[in-house]
């Protein structure tokens, strides 16, 4: 069930003010809160090298920002190499981890320059032959997790005694391994999962060291770190001191690296959808808004998170309601059984932490368009939207530029 805070409705001013400069519904994209869950991520966990999940919110704004930041980049597809290229971002800066991949994928990561990648069944191997001697392979181990609320590890992984054989197997072909991977799964609120999937592959590496064969050099933790979708605080520092000391028991010469996604996109992002219609049904309040689970909420579908809502309204009471998105379908219903004030046709309605599988996985169904993502830097108070081309201060004081015009029309983006 979505939390549902009520504001007073002076807190939407600053929403409507969005709404009235770039339209209904948009993602607003706070890069502070970017550079926030990085900076406290490396803090936790100062040793590991970060690789950002792109798959989680592939937009040109978060990469441009990780960048900068010195984030490296985990891919997962010929796209996401592409904007690698055209975001100018280093090859030597990305892995690719898709356990499963077409031989054109790797042929483009590699054209790309991209030389690591990630294997979990000898089919998966074989295909690496004709590449040898371009490429540094990581076996991903599978540790299924029902603490996560994704368990990767149900698609993708292999057993330690199949990854004793996949390096033997790699050794004979002469296909170089550097390493191993797992995912203890997204949204993964224990971290002894990733403390049982380290130790289990420190004995893996142990094992290999004992045969003599080259020396496995790179561990990959992956991601899954979780955050607070529910209001229950996570202390990532807290969370991340058993996987510390876990790590610290990894022989010096293993480099450990990691692809967060959520914890550095989740929190970024906020959703504006706006009432566009209501109705009477069954004694609930039904609420149409702009957007809905074919659009930015597509991940309360397929990432089965519910994201904490905020209405804004003077009126006392609350009443049993219904938001549902804007398509023909049923399904689309953000949530049901709400407790809310009576909104009206024009009302905002916010949804935070949606940065994380929202945008990314939004469909055009209905060929509604998609919401609008803007970046909103509260740094430096200045706005642009997702193309390359910056926006305007919109007209309001704590979006306007010193010096700029106060307001531009957004058609045409
Ligand atoms: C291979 C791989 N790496 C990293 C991630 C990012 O995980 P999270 O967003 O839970 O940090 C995923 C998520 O699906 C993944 O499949």
């Amino acid at each position: 069930m979505n939390t549902v805070r009520k504001s007073a409705s002076r807190h939407a001013q600053h929403y409507r003010d969005l709404v009235k400069a770039y339209g209904s519904p948009l993602l607003v994209l706070d890069p502070v809160t970017v550079r926030t869950q990085y900076r406290e991520l490396k803090r936790a966990l100062p040793e590991v090298a970060f690789f950002y999940a792109v798959k989680s919110l592939p937009f040109t704004g978060i990469l441009r920002c990780l960048a900068d930041m010195g984030s490296n980049f985990d891919l997962a597809s010929s796209g996401e190499v592409r904007l690698m290229q055209t975001l100018k971002i280093s090859a030597r800066r990305t892995i690719h981890t898709h356990p499963i991949k077409h031989d054109d994928d790797i042929r483009t990561a590699l054209r790309f320059g991209c030389t690591t990648f990630v294997v979990d069944n000898t089919d998966e191997l074989l295909k690496f032959r004709p590449y040898r001697r371009r490429v540094g392979l990581l076996v991903r181990l599978c540790f299924r997790s029902p603490a996560a609320v994704v368990d990767l590890s149900r698609k993708f992984g292999c057993s330690a005694a199949e990854a004793g054989k996949l390096l033997s197997l790699a050794a004979g072909l002469g296909i170089h391994v550097k390493g191993l991977c797992f995912h203890v799964g997204s949204q993964c609120r224990d971290a002894h999962r990733q403390v049982e999937a380290i130790d289990a592959c420190h004995t893996l590496i142990r094992q290999h060291h004992a045969t003599g064969a080259a020396p496995i050099s790179m561990l990959d933790i992956g991601g899954g770190f979780p955050i607070a979708y529910d209001g229950a605080e996570v202390d990532l520092n807290a969370y991340c001191a058993p996987i510390r000391d876990a790590l610290a028991r990894l022989p010096v010469h293993v480099r450990v690296i990691a692809e967060p996604g959520r914890i550095i996109s989740g929190p970024a992002m906020t959703s504006i959808t706006t009432v566009i219609g209501k109705a009477r049904r069954d004694g609930m309040n039904w609420y149409y808004l702009d957007d809905g689970v074919y659009g930015a909420f597509s991940g309360q579908i397929y990432d089965q998170v519910r994201y904490p809502l905020e209405v804004f309204s003077d009126a006392p009471g609350r009443f049993p309601s219904v938001l549902a998105g804007p398509t023909c379908d049923s399904i689309d219903i953000i949530a049901e059984g709400v407790g809310l004030p009576e909104l009206q046709i024009g009302d905002m309605v916010a949804g935070h932490m949606m940065g994380a599988y929202t945008a990314a996985s939004a469909t055009d169904f209905n060929l509604r368009p998609k919401a609008k993502i803007v970046v909103l830097d509260r740094g430096t108070e200045w706005a642009r939207t997702a193309g390359r081309r910056p926006l305007y201060g919109v007209n309001h004081p704590r979006l306007a530029m010193p010096g700029r015009h106060p307001r531009r029309k957004t058609a045409g983006r």
